[in-house]
């Protein structure tokens, strides 16, 4: 068969495309992508993922060179984080999945012996996927405040622990502000009360387990499972993450089944069914061309650079680094023991450092159900290719704090009063159709422009924080929406 359109032509277009998405390579994206800076890595995980292209990973027993990869990536992780011959685990699509699949999990092991509604115990900076899993699996979420620091305290969980609560969730570390949660507290007081105990080192457990600090894994006894994601710090391609857990009894409780249908008996261990091995072939291949000593030098020099870079944000009169990081990760946020000429709002400054050539992620002042507010911050995702653009990076941050020292963080109050549709007089709770949306959006600037982020963020971020929550959602899923709308290929 002769192709409608040449390979070539369709591949050049996507090379277009592509080359208007943000850097994923060099060092200029400080978040969602994790660059190892070994071109070989990425080449060998392409091949390994090209070699089974064509596999269906639903069923290992047809496909077994999807259970051997698994059975050897899942080895390599129980070894890494400290897991004994009670922890098993499986490889899924992301830290995302991993998350569901541990609140899942803890679900129904919990109502095997409970009834009623199961509630899910996390501190304020627990990763959003475990909101989505109290959505997804209806449980009542119960947020712990942490201080402004991101600090949660272990008695603070502790004295939450019911009977109700199915699991208990710390990590390591967050990601808003890389602090390390008391993880061997928390999971003493949760153990004693028979409570599932899940350490969210999504982020961090490809790269803690090389760099200095106290036990935070399966070392640590109470702890019943362990999310640690193989496309961040494990280099992987999108798509790969592990959720080990303690216990077979217990991760029985992960799996769905059904004979019960007329088609093929169905076992999945994960939420998709048909899925690509792709990713986990990808993985499989570069835990072996790396090994621990791989992942120990490039952790150094994770760790090294934002040792650089926290000492740089600290020369910066008007910025502060929040708390205490652990990991490969800073969280900045503006100096207030400055006088107010002499400030930084973070948000002008990752606008300005943009400009500068690299794209940091801005995250919303928020205010827990206590009162304390946890304030606007920067984040900085760093990897190993940073140390190759430490001294570009560095002025950057310099010469952009420069730049906006003294401006005045932006008042969501006064962008929402000057904006041409009145905002505040949405009743909340409202339902808002998609086409009321659109039209909310447009008359704030967006929802037009093919999807490219507004140049400036920082207004963007400060109508969220204005905004009810419900109502940012709205809008935000609106935005998200129109971007994905059905049209036309380009005419032949
Ligand atoms: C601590 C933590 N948990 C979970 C996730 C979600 O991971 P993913 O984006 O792979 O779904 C992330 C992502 O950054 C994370 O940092």
């Amino acid at each position: 068969m002769t192709l409608q359109r040449p390979a070539a032509e369709i591949l050049e277009r996507l090379g277009d495309l592509r080359a208007a998405d943000a850097p994923t390579h060099g060092g200029r994206v400080l978040s969602y992508v994790y660059d190892s800076g070994i071109a070989e890595l990425d080449e060998l995980a392409a091949e390994a993922a090209r070699m089974v292209q064509p596999v269906n990973g639903l069923d290992p027993t047809t496909f077994s060179s999807v259970a051997v990869m698994e059975r050897e990536v899942l080895g390599f992780a129980k070894k890494v984080l400290h897991g004994d011959d009670d922890v098993v685990g499986t490889v899924t699509s992301g830290g995302t999945e991993s998350c569901l699949l541990a609140v899942k999990t803890a679900r129904d092991y919990w109502r095997k012996s409970n009834s009623g509604k199961p509630r899910l115990l996390a501190p304020t900076t627990a990763h959003a996927a475990f909101q989505k899993a109290a959505h997804y699996f209806d449980l009542e979420l119960d947020m712990v405040p942490v201080d402004p620091e991101g600090a949660v305290r272990a008695a603070d969980l502790e004295s939450k622990m019911g009977p109700d609560v199915a699991l208990v969730v710390v990590s390591a570390p967050c990601y808003p502000f890389a602090s390390l949660d008391p993880i061997t507290e928390v999971a003493a007081a949760a153990s004693a009360k028979g409570i599932s105990c899940h350490v969210d080192a999504c982020i961090g457990g490809w790269v803690l387990p090389w760099l200095e600090t106290g036990p935070w894994d399966f070392a640590v006894s109470g702890v019943t499972s362990v999310s640690a994601d193989l496309h961040k710090f494990g280099y992987s391609p999108k798509g790969a993450s592990v959720l080990l857990q303690r216990d077979r009894d217990r991760q029985r409780s992960q799996f769905f089944a059904t004979t019960n249908w007329p088609g093929y008996p169905v076992v999945n261990s994960t939420m998709l069914g048909s899925k690509g091995a792709g990713p986990l072939a990808a993985s499989w291949a570069i835990i072996q061309a790396l090994g621990e000593r791989g992942y120990s030098k490039l952790a150094a020099s994770c760790a090294s650079s934002t040792d650089a870079l926290h000492r740089v944000i600290d020369g910066i009169e008007g910025l502060r680094v929040v708390g205490r990081p652990v990991g490969p990760l800073l969280s900045v946020a503006m100096d207030s023991t400055v006088p107010d000429d002499r400030r930084v709002d973070p948000h002008h400054w990752a606008d300005a450092v943009r400009t500068r050539g690299f794209l940091l992620q801005l995250q919303p002042a928020i205010i827990q159900s206590n009162g304390v507010r946890l304030p606007r911050t920067t984040h900085l995702t760093i990897t190993p290719v940073t140390e190759s653009v430490l001294d570009e990076l560095s002025g950057a941050l310099e010469s952009a704090a420069e730049e906006v020292r003294g401006v005045a963080p932006i008042d969501g109050g006064q962008v929402l009063a000057a904006l041409p549709i009145d905002l505040t007089s949405m009743p909340a709770g409202a339902h808002l159709d998609s086409a009321t949306a659109l039209q909310l959006l447009g008359g704030i600037g967006l929802g037009s422009g093919g999807g490219a982020l507004p140049e400036k963020m920082a207004p963007l971020i400060a109508l969220i924080e204005a905004l009810p929550h419900e109502l940012s959602e709205r809008l935000l899923t609106e935005l998200l929406a129109r971007l994905s709308e059905p049209v036309d290929l380009p005419a032949q």
